[in-house]
Formats: structure tokens, C-alpha cells, sequence
């Protein structure tokens, strides 16, 4: 038995990292750290306002809305939409005054709820096998990110819920000393409580993530500064994210996964480049076309923006309209 810690858990220690006074996200703009598909090409909310319309919804709210970079997007393509962005940090300045701006969920919203990469960034407990092959939860210095063991996963003062979601979405009987795994019940709950609160509407969420086929063995917990990986210490300097058990997130929700290159191609985005003939009849068009195919095949590259998932779900009357 390890002596106890007195390091936070990692959830804990993350939460505070990211949210709690003087947190990363309470004064960092997110698009100074790195780029999301939002910043990659306004396709991305284009793509949006597309399902917006086959839906005939009249409203878009942005969980985790950074500083409102997609619904400006939104707003340009489509001004008649109802806009609102859901953020801890503080409206930005010189946001269009038709755009909402609040920092607590909406109690209910007929129309889209979009979250772009905010999953990743929902604080979860981390688990580790210790040598002796038992799964514990793993606690952090905040300082400097050295990490110790604490409880295990089946001591009593540990949530049943931790070894339960485990069992049935990130097995590690058996697993080798050192393997770890991000528990999955936070994010679950999150976008759960999301979802619930949408009506007539269409609840998207957006991010880097993996399936029961596909869990990495040591984790994803990583964290981000200035455009640049840095090491995960989460003293409130830097970004803190591990990918999302996206099977998981959408089976607590109810809704289907797809890849962001799926669902662009079925929402009409394309990363075809224009025939060269083109070029000789209409050499301003070709340019443009070939720009925003450019732009579509970094939003649906290999590798890249095009793996991520989205979990998707509707209301019964509007599903069959999503796609068609
Ligand atoms: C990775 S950034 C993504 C920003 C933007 N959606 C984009 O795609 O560029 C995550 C954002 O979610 C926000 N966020 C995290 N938890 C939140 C919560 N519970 N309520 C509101 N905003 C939250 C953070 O402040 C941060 O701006």
C-alpha cells in the first residue's frame, strides 16, 4: 500500500490548472496556443450553417467558445441566426453586440449546439497500474508535475463510477505496470448534460479522440503552450488535454460518431482541387477554388483535422435532415 499522497488528483489538479482563479483559460485566448479547425478555414463554419439550414434551425450556441471566432464566421455567412457563446473567459471586447455571451450552460435551446475541441478539455481522473498490477488513481504537483499513486481504483473512498466506466469502456486487467487511462465518466457527463437541455435541435461535439479498438496504452494527457507541446505541468501556464473516449461520450448521450472528414464530405465540403482548364477560362475563380480546396484538406486531412470525431445527436424529427 503507497503511503497516501497529498498531491491533488489529477482532475482536481487539471480543473484548477485550466478554471480556477487566475486558470489558463480565464486570461489565455486559445487561438494563441493552437489551431482548431475554426481557425483553419472558415469551411469549418460554413459547414455548420449548412446543417443549420437542411435543419431549419434559427439558432447556434458555441460551448467553449473561445473568443468567438466561429459564430463572427457564422454570423458573416448567416446574420440572421440567433448566436450565443458559452465561455468561462470574459466576453471579448468588440464582439457584435447581437451575439450573446454568457458563462453558464442555457437551461434549453431549440437549434445547433456546437462544441469545437472542449471535450479535451473537461479535467478527468487518470488511473495507472502500479507494480504489483493494481490500478490506481493518479495524483500530481501542480509545481512541477511529478506524479505519485494514491488510492485504488476499488477502495472505497474512490467513486464506484471510476471502476465501472473503466470496466466497460477502458479494461486494464491484466495490463502491464504503467498503463494508464484518462476515465472517460467526466466528459461523459458533461456533454450528457448538454445534450439533454437541447429540444428541437442538433448537439454536435468536435475532438481529437479514440474507441475501445483503439485506446492508447499510456494515456494522451499532454500539454500545450505557444503553439508548442511543452510538459504536462499543470500550474495554470499552459494548456491541459487528453484525447476523448468518443464511443463512450456518444453512448451516454445518445448519438452517433463519425469522422470530421465523413461528416464535411456529407455536408458538401470538398478537398477537390478544379480542373486545370479552369485555370485558362477563369484564372481568378481557379485561384479561388483552389484556395478553399486547400483549405478543405487541412479540415479533412489524414492524420490531422480530418481523424477527429464528431458525436452527433438530434432530435428525432431532425435526423434524417442532418445529412441529406
Ligand atoms: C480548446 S478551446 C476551443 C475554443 C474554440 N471552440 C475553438 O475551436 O477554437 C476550449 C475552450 O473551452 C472553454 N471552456 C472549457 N470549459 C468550459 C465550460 N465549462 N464552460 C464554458 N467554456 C468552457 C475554455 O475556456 C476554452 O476557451
Amino acid at each position: 500500500m503507497p503511503p497516501p499522497t497529498t498531491m491533488p488528483a489529477w482532475k482536481s489538479a487539471w480543473d484548477a490548472a485550466l478554471y480556477g482563479p487566475g486558470g489558463f483559460f480565464r486570461t489565455q485566448s486559445p487561438a494563441a496556443h493552437f489551431r482548431t479547425s475554426v481557425h483553419a478555414s472558415p469551411l469549418f463554419a460554413a459547414a455548420l450553417v449548412g446543417l443549420v439550414r437542411r435543419t431549419g434551425l434559427e439558432t447556434v450556441v458555441d460551448i467553449g467558445a473561445g473568443r468567438g471566432e466561429l459564430l463572427c464566421q457564422i454570423q458573416a455567412l448567416e446574420p440572421s441566426l440567433n448566436l450565443l457563446g458559452v465561455e468561462v473567459a470574459p466576453r471579448p471586447d468588440g464582439l457584435d453586440p447581437a451575439v450573446g455571451w454568457t458563462s453558464a450552460l442555457p437551461e434549453s435551446v431549440d437549434g445547433l449546439v456546437v462544441a469545437n475541441e472542449w471535450l479535451d478539455n473537461v479535467p478527468c481522473h487518470v488511473v495507472e497500474v502500479d507494480p504489483s498490477g493494481t490500478v490506481r488513481v493518479v495524483h500530481v504537483d501542480p509545481a512541477t508535475g511529478e506524479e505519485s499513486l494514491g488510492a485504488a481504483l476499488d477502495d472505497r473512498s474512490v467513486p464506484r463510477s471510476l471502476s465501472a466506466w473503466c470496466e466497460a469502456w477502458w479494461p486494464m486487467d491484466r495490463a502491464e505496470p504503467g498503463t494508464r487511462a484518462e476515465v472517460g465518466t467526466s466528459r461523459d457527463v458533461a456533454w450528457a448534460d448538454v445534450v439533454r437541455r437541447v429540444g428541437r435541435g442538433v448537439a454536435v461535439a468536435v475532438d481529437y479522440g479514440h474507441t475501445r479498438a483503439s485506446r492508447p496504452p499510456f494515456g494522451t494527457l499532454r500539454c500545450y503552450r505557444d503553439g508548442r507541446e511543452v510538459d504536462v505541468v499543470p500550474d495554470g501556464s499552459r494548456d491541459v488535454t487528453a484525447h476523448v473516449a468518443v464511443d463512450s461520450v456518444a453512448s451516454r448521450a445518445g448519438g452517433e460518431v463519425l469522422r470530421q472528414r465523413e461528416a464535411l464530405h456529407r455536408l458538401g465540403v470538398s478537398a477537390q482541387r478544379p480542373d486545370l482548364a479552369l485555370a485558362t477560362r477563369d484564372p481568378h475563380g481557379y485561384v479561388a477554388e483552389l484556395s478553399l480546396a486547400t483549405q478543405a484538406g487541412e479540415l479533412v486531412a489524414e492524420r490531422g483535422l480530418g481523424d477527429f470525431s464528431w458525436m452527433v445527436s438530434a432530435h428525432p424529427s431532425l435526423r434524417d435532415r442532418i445529412w441529406t
